[in-house]
């Protein structure tokens, strides 16, 4: 969503700002604006990419060594010039760049207009603007005090960026509920919605906590929270390199994410499990196994893919260490007045750790007592900061918007949890425990073998790819990732897909099964094998287009099957990280095939910051 970057240092800001914003691209965005200071303050901003402003902006004055610059997605007013930011306050001093949603704004803009303020946009940001401006203006504040006592009254969820043309020496900022990193270099700061723009110029990193304030000038920072209470800024170092913010020859970012998973998969196992040795250790978990061991139930909470990957985890938990799971929607955990006791443990999974559903989630789960414990991989993002304790999943920057190594990332840390817990409850078996362990060690190499049938799954991309309708199918272990594999086709490809339980197939969606529907099977399962058999045989007796994943080896299913994609065997807990693997390939041919933006699909965002 939204992508925040500034600068104030003695650089030119507009090269920066342009390439910040590109760097945020991936969030998902619609239309691209941003201010210079230089004596003047000039803004300039359009519906499109940030290669369109960039077009625009090349005849105009682009001086300025302070700037802020804005990747909005729109959720107040369409996506049109006007609309886009930075916004201005009608006294024309202040501008602003917002994320979030300012929920009052009906209410302030009513007293705003009262008071003879006019508005040239259909945005809650210009609202904000204004009533900032107001309030500079009635009481002659300096930029920092008039932001500090307006925001006192406003409600929602923001990271905002200011800068005020008669005061043309300072940024100020504010978070609440939205994102916003402050990169400390010399003699220059920075500030954006995540580490990434940041990070080719520095890598000590400030994460804002909510109602925190930021004031700086080119050689100094002050926090302070919106009560007026003086912060201490803690710097942290983010460890992240610049080449992985890049495509490193891939025509994708998707493509570039897909087939690292051997690698990202083994990074987040590394030092949390040896088969040699037969330990799993989860620093995380360890400090609350006593909870753990006793708890009464684990709820999950997350949205989307993760939710899928909380989907598995479930099967994990339940089938390895006897511990009930419940899977919510984090959207849907919060608005129904959960039942929470303390023996509950609610698990937040995301892989920004800004999903704005979750946060609430916990947050809530936080109020009312239970521990919270994050699975995550954005490090330092406020998920990860609001838990007690969690495991990040080490997976590295995912820049597509469809997630994929994530997924993969998220699968590995809830086995090694699962095992853990069953180490600890003895719900499992030595040899089983070993078994998996071992199997476990060679699941990248297995992800390899899969990645070499690229050249089939595009073959049968091509044959599938004027589908408008797709249906996938999986039991056990393998359900969440029919719903996975459904979720990756319809976001980057735009076909409508959906995932059931294979079983559940002649409850209704058979009705749909004709010569032009692509039936996808997950059927690699050991467990209920024959049962899915039966599945198949249904739908070929209906003409449907059976494209099949099987274990190598298998005769019965790929017989029947119109097309099949052979993966390697495993044990049924660990069968989603190998099967989701040619599901990921399939959907990325398609899209590219149907000529879409695989990385930014339409109307997605990477980083859902608003509820
Ligand atoms: C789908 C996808 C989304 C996210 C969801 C949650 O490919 O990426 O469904 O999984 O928006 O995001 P996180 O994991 O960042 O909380």
């Amino acid at each position: 969503m939204c992508g925040i970057v500034a600068y104030i240092g003695n650089k030119n800001a507009y090269p920066i700002i342009v390439k910040g914003l590109k760097r945020l691209e991936y969030r998902g965005y619609d239309s691209a604006g941003l201010a210079l200071l230089n004596g003047d303050l000039n803004i300039y901003k359009i519906k499109g990419k940030v290669s369109q402003l960039e077009a625009f902006a090349a005849d105009k004055d682009l001086r300025g060594s302070i700037g802020i610059g804005h990747t909005r997605w729109a959720t107040h007013g369409e996506p049109n010039d006007i609309n886009a930011h930075p916004h201005l306050s009608d006294n024309g001093r202040l501008a602003i760049i917002h994320n979030g949603i300012i929920e009052n704004s009906d209410s302030l803009k009513k007293l705003l207009t009262r008071d003879g303020h006019t508005f040239t946009s259909e945005t809650d940001t210009e609202v904000l603007v204004q009533f900032i401006g107001s309030v500079q203006q009635k009481y002659n504040l300096p930029i920092e005090e008039a932001v500090r006592q307006a925001l006192g009254s406003v409600i929602g969820a923001y990271a905002i960026v200011l800068i005020d043309k008669e005061d043309p020496t300072k940024i100020v900022a504010a978070r609440k509920g939205s994102p916003l990193v402050v990169g400390v270099g010399d003699s220059e700061f920075f500030l954006a919605s995540d580490a990434t723009p940041i990070v080719e110029y520095t890598k000590k990193m400030i994460y804002l906590n909510d109602e925190e304030i930021v004031i700086m000038d080119r050689d100094n920072l002050e926090i302070k929270t919106i009560a007026n209470i003086p912060k201490k800024p803690e710097i942290q170092e983010v460890e992240l390199a610049v080449d992985e913010l890049e495509k490193g020859g891939y025509e994708h970012f998707m493509l570039k994410e897909i087939y690292q998973q051997g690698q990202t998969i083994a990074d987040a196992m590394r030092g949390r499990m040896s088969h040699i040795e037969s330990w799993v250790k989860m620093g995380g978990m360890e400090e609350y196994e006593e909870k753990f061991r006793k708890a009464k139930r684990l709820i999950i909470v997350a949205c989307g893919t993760s939710w899928h990957a909380g989907l598995v985890a479930e099967y994990l938990f339940e089938d390895l260490a006897r511990v009930p799971v419940e899977v919510e929607y984090a959207s849907e955990f919060r608005y129904r007045n959960p039942i929470l006791t303390e023996e509950d443990i609610v698990i937040a999974i995301s892989q920004s750790g800004e999903t704005a559903d979750t946060l609430a989630a916990l947050e809530l789960a936080r109020s009312k007592g239970a521990l919270i414990y994050g699975v995550v991989n954005v490090v330092g993002s406020s998920i990860s900061r609001l838990t007690h304790a969690g495991s990040y999943i080490h997976a590295g920057p995912e820049i597509g918007v469809a997630s994929t190594k994530a997924f993969t990332g998220q699968l590995s840390i809830f086995t090694l949890m699962a095992l853990y817990l069953a180490n600890a409850k003895g719900t499992i078996s030595r040899t089983y425990f070993q078994k998996l362990l071992n199997e476990l060690t060679i699941i990248p190499g297995k992800i390899e073998e899969i990645l070499k049938q690229n050249d089939q799954i595009k073959y049968i991309a091509a044959e599938i790819k004027n589908s408008n309708n797709a249906i996938y199918l999986g039991r056990g272990f393998n359900f969440p990732i029919a719903l996975e594999g459904a979720l990756k086709l319809k976001e980057i490809s735009y076909i409508h897909a959906e995932g059931y339980p294979a079983a559940e197939m002649k409850h209704g969606p058979i009705a749909l099964i004709d010569e032009k529907m692509p039936v996808i099977v997950i059927a690699t399962n050991k467990n209920a094998y024959e049962k899915v058999v039966s599945n198949v045989q249904e739908i070929k007796a209906r003409k449907g287009i059976v494209v099949s994943i099987v274990a190598k080896g298998d005769e019965q299913i790929s017989r029947l099957s119109d097309y099949t994609i052979e993966i390697p065997p495993t044990e049924d807990p660990l069968a989603p990280l190998l099967s989701v693997i040619p599901l990921q390939l399939l959907s990325y041919h398609i899209a590219v095939m149907r000529q879409c933006n695989v990385d930014q699909p339409r109307n997605l965002a990477k980083s859902v910051t608003v509820e």
